[in-house]
């Protein structure tokens, strides 16, 4: 026991320290751009929402009774006896778990510095020089939505695991994802991007439809996850013995989300198709795709293993960037400020690239 919480102090002091130089290193970081910036954030955002995931799965999801502390601890959580004391005293009938503590702390500890560095970018998006060359809208949008994600968060815990918060929350952590990597794609304009000609009105249409299903169906994910409704129907394809029709409300949650996977798989699938001349989207989408279909099968055939759901849940963020890279191959991202130049031309030379149908 002693041992144990040795350990547990150290681990405390190092995440708070690893916490402290994640956000301050890079501020103080002389000329950081806003491309370093993006990049961390897009690295961080994934960790974090498979974090989430598998703090959610992992039943830690009110590992802390309160937030933003843990049983009042805003650094680790109660360890030596006096503090256990004083935890059972402020939370009646909800004894620490060490293990589940943790993982609900190293998920917020994370998500809050995603949020410090999308402050960052929010603040240098704002600069001059920044803003002659991008808008600052969206990074600030950004911002909102990461502060409205901690307010979910928050509400995750208090309301209980209520099934809208849940899912509204996962939701919020993909639109963030989504969202920096439209942002980390807008810096590379004016790269060539597909032409004027294969980009059509259709396959912009066909893209935001590709969008629209996948963001659904990840509504739908967390709607099954949140109602407990993953093993209510334990055959495939079928739900259970031979039949197809839902009996109860949570296989009703269920087939809605395998009709919702049949929906992107044909939506996806079109776009992918119709990005065939272009290698990289149209492979990456079609193996995004693959391999998401795959895990949603094999955590039914093989009753959700803990590790198989977590990937589920990041496979489905894979499968938005993909969707959202090659949306961002047909169009230009749209927070570049040079929107409004005509085709092909660039405010410098090296920047007069081929030039895109303007989304
Ligand atoms: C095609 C695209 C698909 C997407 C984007 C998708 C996305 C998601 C997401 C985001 C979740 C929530 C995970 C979480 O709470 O961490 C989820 C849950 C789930 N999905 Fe899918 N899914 C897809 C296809 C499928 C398919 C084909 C099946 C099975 C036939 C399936 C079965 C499940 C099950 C059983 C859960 C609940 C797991 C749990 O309780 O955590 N999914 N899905």
């Amino acid at each position: 026991m002693h041992n144990c919480h040795s350990a547990y102090r150290v681990v405390t002091h190092i995440a708070s320290r690893l916490v402290f130089l994640c956000v301050s290193v890079p501020l103080w970081f002389k000329g950081i751009s806003v491309k370093r910036l993006l990049n961390a954030a897009l690295v961080l955002a994934f960790v974090v929402v498979s974090l989430g995931a598998y703090v959610r799965l992992s039943d830690a999801g009110l590992g802390c009774p309160d937030w933003p502390g843990c049983y009042g601890h805003l650094v680790g959580i109660p360890d030596a006896d006096h503090e256990h004391a004083a935890a059972a005293a402020a939370f009646p009938g909800k004894p620490v778990e060490a293990a589940k503590a943790w993982k609900e702390m190293i998920h917020r500890y994370a998500a809050g510095s995603l949020g410090l560095l999308i402050l960052a970018i929010a603040a240098l998006a704002w600069r001059r020089e920044q803003r002659q060359q991008h808008s600052p809208a969206l990074p600030t949008l950004l911002l909102g939505l990461v502060m409205f994600q901690a307010l979910l968060g928050m509400w995750t815990v208090t309301l209980l695991l209520k099934p809208l918060v849940v899912t509204a929350h996962l939701l919020g952590g993909m639109s963030t994802l989504a969202l920096l990597l439209w942002l980390r794609l807008g810096l590379e304009y004016p790269k060539p991007a597909i032409s004027a000609l294969s980009a059509s009105p259709t396959l912009r249409l066909l893209g935001i439809v590709a969008l629209a299903a996948v963001a659904l169906q990840i509504g739908l994910g967390g709607w099954v996850s949140s109602n407990y409704a993953a093993l209510a129907c334990p055959d495939f394809p079928a739900c259970r013995d031979g039949q197809w029709q839902p009996v109860d409300v949570p296989s009703a949650i269920h087939l809605a989300h395998r009709g919702g996977a049949l929906l992107v798989a044909l939506v996806v699938g079109a776009f992918a198709v119709a990005l065939l001349r272009h290698r990289a989207p149209a492979l990456l989408l079609a193996a995004a795709l693959t391999l998401q279909l795959s895990l949603g099968i094999a955590n039914v055939l093989l009753q959700l293993p803990l590790l198989l759901a977590v990937a589920h849940n990041s496979g489905a963020a894979l499968l938005l960037t993909a969707v959202v890279f090659a949306n961002a191959r047909c169009r230009r991202p749209a927070w570049s400020i040079s929107r409004a130049m005509p085709v092909g031309q660039g405010r410098t030379p090296a920047e007069a690239g081929p030039g895109i149908a303007l989304g």
